[in-house]
């Protein structure tokens, strides 16, 4: 496209994009080897006019580097600190150090604090159950006793199986909470309610999907669907995210608030792991959410609202569980490096434009490692094994980009993957003998061998001889002392 023309549609399309920039935001999360640095991302951030960001924690790097921006936060309490919530001052300590200490001009723009992720998860056994509210009561009360309580609300961000329709009638209109912890939500709605916190909720039509194998495929996405939901009061669904969001909204207005608002905490695809994870379906996901979302569209239930989402996620983690499956490392709209994976149709005019890249990032040298295709062969799967218990091999998985590899790539691949987890350090690329470096790409077209991204003092040339001159340069600069 010529460039006026893309000028003609940037100033037609001013309104459209602020309406679309205003309702979405994105997850950063940092369960990465090597994380990009927090100044890297708010600047990306930036660059993709990304105006609200909700992080796991309240890490002091990322906050200073978001101070400033003016872009909108949720800071976060892991469940893992809930526990310590229950004690008023506690809290209140929290919010001082975490929250009040960004209070300023030109500091951080936080909007809420969320208490907890997803505590009510039945893979926890019910240990976050006792602790929730009182964590939320508290530190709404801490954040009230700062002062900031007016602007910043807690809340909890919940999985969407903490409601449910009967499985004799499942249909969104008969959404309520789930039984086993029915008091225990309708107890934190009216304390949301009563504190004028929004209920946050985390969709995942692809879990639908990968949970189900006869899950209609298309009925996870935006684009019409051969087997709608027809709900009892005549409403045709045609995606399931918007019968689950509906399906909450049955479940508020079953216990009196069927008007509490609701934002959606986390949405999004992942890319790799899993057959159905794929570029071309996360492409297709998004693409279809942020045309409804910048039509304001709403869900049939709440017609022509504005909904406030954050896609999940922003950048893929090499380090996270994978309990959940392959998937969980390759949520990212960008790659590990910052370098987007697809375009998005931010304009909503079938203009799908690749998302701005992450400037200044800095890769270790273009070195691999590989099998050497010589050695003990009997020690190879022990030592494959070894590589990816520390390093992420999911990509070779079924359905993911580098299954195709035969048994020597999946070795190389393996190899390689610990050796840029270990920062490229010559003992790393050792394996009892089995592995060798090389500046040879051993990439294929359809598997990528990557080259892992500086990190804390890890070397890349040039930042390596820099350090080493300033190490000697210390070194003299001591002795002469
Ligand atoms: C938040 O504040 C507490 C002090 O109450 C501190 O221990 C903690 O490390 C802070 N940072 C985060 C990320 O929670
Ligand atoms: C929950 O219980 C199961 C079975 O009793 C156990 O295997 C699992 O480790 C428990 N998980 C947690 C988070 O306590
Ligand atoms: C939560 O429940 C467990 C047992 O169910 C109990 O041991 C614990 O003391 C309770 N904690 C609180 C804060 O009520
Ligand atoms: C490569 O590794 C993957 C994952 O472990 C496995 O599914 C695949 O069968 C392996 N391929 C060969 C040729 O060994
Ligand atoms: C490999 O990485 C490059 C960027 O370095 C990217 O353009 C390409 O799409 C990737 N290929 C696969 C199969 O992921």
């Amino acid at each position: 496209m010529s460039d006026y023309r893309i000028w003609l549609c940037l100033v037609v399309l001013v309104g459209i994009c602020s309406v679309l920039v205003n309702g979405l935001g994105v997850n950063w999360g940092t369960m990465a080897s090597h994380p990009l640095p927090p100044k890297i991302v708010v600047q990306m951030l930036k660059a993709n006019k990304i105006q609200k960001v909700k992080i796991f924690d309240a890490d002091s790097s990322t906050m200073e580097a978001l101070a400033g921006s003016g872009i909108e936060v949720m800071v976060a309490i892991p469940n893992n600190m809930l526990g310590y919530m229950i004690d008023y001052d506690t809290a209140k300590q929290w919010v001082k150090h975490n929250v009040s200490r960004y209070n300023f001009q030109g500091g951080v723009n936080i909007k809420y604090v969320a208490v907890g992720n997803e505590p009510f998860l039945t893979t926890y056994n019910g240990s976050f159950l006792n602790i929730t509210l009182p964590a939320l009561q508290n530190v709404q009360a801490a954040l009230n006793s700062a002062g900031v309580g007016d602007s910043i609300k807690a809340t909890v961000p919940l999985n969407a199986d903490v409601y449910n329709s009967p499985a004799s009638n499942p249909v969104p209109s008969a959404g309520r909470f789930r039984a086993d912890i029915s008091d225990l939500m309708t107890q934190i709605v009216s304390f949301l309610h009563s504190s004028g916190a929004p209920f946050t909720v985390n969709i995942y039509p692809f879990l639908s999907l990968y949970d189900n194998p006869n899950f209609p495929v298309d009925y996870a996405f935006f684009d019409g669907t051969s087997s709608p939901v027809v709900d009892s009061n005549g409403i045709q669904y045609n995606n399931v995210f918007d019968a689950n969001f509906d399906t909450l909204v049955s479940a508020l207005t079953a216990v009196g608030l069927g008007d509490l608002p609701i934002i959606v905490g986390e949405v999004g695809w992942p890319t790799e792991g899993d057959v159905n994870a794929k570029m071309a379906y996360a492409q297709r996901f998004y693409n279809g959410l942020l045309l409804k979302l910048s039509a304001n569209q709403g869900t049939p239930r709440r017609p022509n609202q504005y909904v406030e989402v954050y896609m999940f996620s922003l950048i893929d983690e090499d380090a996270k569980s994978i309990m959940p499956g392959n998937f969980e490392r390759h949520w990212g709209i960008f790659r590990y490096d910052g370098q987007p994976k697809f375009a998005l149709d931010y304009a909503r005019q079938g203009q799908e434009m690749l998302p701005v890249s992450a400037s200044g990032v800095q890769y270790l040298p273009q070195r691999w490692c590989v099998f050497s295709g010589s050695g003990d062969l009997s020690k190879l799967g022990d030592n494959i094994n070894y590589a990816c218990s520390r390093s992420d091999c999911t990509a070779l998985g079924y359905g993911s980009s580098c299954n195709g590899l035969d048994s020597n790539g999946n070795a190389s691949f393996a190899f390689n993957m610990y050796f840029q987890v270990q920062n490229q350090q010559p003992q790393s690329c050792y394996f009892q003998g089995l592995a060798v470096e090389t500046t040879q790409n051993p990439s294929t077209p359809e598997c990528n061998f990557t080259i892992q991204i500086v990190y804390n003092g890890a070397a890349a040339s040039s930042v390596a001889q820099l350090g080493a001159v300033f190490v000697i340069f210390l070194w003299l600069f001591s002795v002469t002392v």
